[in-house]
């Protein structure tokens, strides 16, 4: 158990004041996952966390941050009292970043968030550590946590920066200060709270105001905002812009990437050199995403050929187009499990890995897209085309809005849809074949995680 924060720290960052010391080894939000020597932040969530005090230090929490003494444990020396303890957690997180050595990536862009930071974590865990957050933590809460958490002496961080509304990239960017930026892509996802694309890409590029004194940014030279990114990184002055891309202004450069078992191999020119490498993830996007990785690895002065080689053992999570094996009778069935997550320009890449499958027939089932306000029904009809050119067999969708998806498709392609993931179970034990290569997708508010679970214990 090594030490993160002493009480003494902790209370200088919050401006708060600790009665007894104590060393903290980890911070914790949470009194179920808390581990011994934790300290805990009591924040006003779905419950008050003030409930939990009691429990976390029964639980071997170090100490606890809280705005006020919950009666258990009323005059505990270890609580440090502060007025607000979301506030207390953001000045900690300034506090960990502020001392920290790490060469620290920040990633932003409409999809492709997570992936890339599991990516860089992977490769930088090679090249001397990288501290990231285990789930998506890319919020209000989840960034100042994340830094809360990173070890003074690590030599990398991969931390990820999410928006829903305008205005939300600037102030995390800013408590990250990142040595390097990437915006994956943008794409008209978390739409709801904006007027436009433009707005979108504006939001992104916000994440260049965060970046140190000599930092870089790492753009997709092939997304059609790219221009408007690059204004803002001028009128910056930011210092370095990498670009990647299939573009040939690209300066990390896809040439080519074909399907290779349930993974791809890509061609790359980097840094003058041409290289060839193995991606154990599928997709064409995924090794858009793994040359953003390679130009941010590049960036902070680490080996982008060392992790380009990393790669090739970076399977795809569960929920994350893992394959899964479908006992079927006596045959077999591949599951695709993308459950975790939807959005218009990630089901289209889902569509074209599922194309490039080997498969006797191609199914896809599919639940709702979430999060795309006013354009909800007219993105969720326009997957029609793009499922027809993935020459998908059978599609079987459920959900409100996967109806108007199901309406658009010929009558060919159309399996069943029913009112919820739970309903087309039934549906779906009919229908399927030993043979199929079965894609599973949609939010995860559309709870298709139930399919897969349906799927993976066997059909016949
Ligand atoms: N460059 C890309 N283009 C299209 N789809 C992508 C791209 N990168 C990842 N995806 C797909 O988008 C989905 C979400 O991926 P991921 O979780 O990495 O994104 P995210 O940006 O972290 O999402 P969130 O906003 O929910 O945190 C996955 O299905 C993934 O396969
Ligand atoms: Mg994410």
């Amino acid at each position: 158990m090594s030490a993160l924060w002493t009480s003494a720290e902790i209370a200088e960052a919050v401006g708060g004041r600790a009665p007894a010391p104590f060393v903290a080894s980890g911070v914790s939000i949470d009194s179920r996952t808390l581990a011994r020597g934790d300290l805990f932040v009591a924040l006003k969530g779905v419950r008050d966390g003030h409930d939990f005090v009691a429990d976390a230090l029964r639980k071997g929490a170090a100490g606890a941050l809280v705005s006020r003494d919950p009666p258990e444990v009323a005059g505990d020396p270890r609580l440090i009292r502060v007025e607000d303890t979301l506030a207390a957690l953001t000045a900690l997180g300034r506090a960990g970043r502020a001392r920290a050595r790490a060469m620290v990536i920040a990633v932003t862009g409409s999809v492709g968030k997570t992936g890339t930071k599991e990516a860089l974590r992977h490769v930088l865990a090679r090249q001397g550590g990288c501290h990231a957050a285990a789930a998506s933590h890319n919020n209000a809460l989840g960034v100042p946590l994340t830094l809360a958490r990173l070890p003074h002496d690590v030599p990398h961080a991969a931390i990820e920066i999410g928006m829903n509304r305008p205005g939300e990239i600037a102030p995390l960017a800013r408590l990250v200060s990142p040595h390097v930026a990437i915006i994956t892509t943008v794409e008209a996802v978390h739409i709801q709270f904006f007027p436009d694309e433009e707005a979108i890409a504006d939001e992104k590029a916000a994440i260049m105001q965060g970046v140190v004194a000599g930092g870089a940014v790492v753009l997709n030279r092939d997304n059609r905002h790219f221009p408007r990114l690059l204004s803002h990184a001028r009128q910056l002055g930011l210092a370095r812009i990498l670009t990647f891309g299939t573009d040939p202004r690209a300066d990390i450069r896809l040439l080519d990437w074909r399907t290779e078992g349930f993974g791809g191999r890509a061609r790359a020119r980097l840094l003058g050199q041409e290289i060839s490498f193995r991606l154990a993830a599928p997709g064409r996007h995924a090794a858009q995403n793994a040359l953003a990785v390679l130009a941010a690895v590049f960036a902070t002065g680490a080996d982008p050929f060392r992790a380009a080689e990393d790669l090739a053992d970076l399977a795809p999570a569960p929920g994350r187009g893992q394959r899964v094996a479908v006992r079927f009778g006596d045959g077999e069935a591949v599951l695709i499990d993308d459950s975790y997550n939807a959005s218009p320009p990630s089901m289209r890449a889902a569509f074209a890995v599922l194309a490039e499958a080997l498969a006797s027939r191609r199914v896809a089932v599919l639940g709702d897209m979430l999060e795309l306000g006013e354009r909800a029904e007219d993105e969720h009809r326009a997957l029609a085309q793009a499922a027809v050119q993935a020459r998908i067999d059978l599609v079987f969708c459920c959900g409100p809005l996967m109806h108007h998806l199901y309406e658009a498709l010929p009558m060919r392609m159309r399996g069943a849809h029913a009112a919820d993931s739970e309903a087309l179970l039934p549906l779906l034990h009919g229908a399927l074949q030993p043979g199929d290569v079965i894609l599973v997708k949609g939010s995860l508010g559309s709870r298709m995680g139930r399919i897969v679970e349906f799927l993976a214990r066997g059909v016949g």
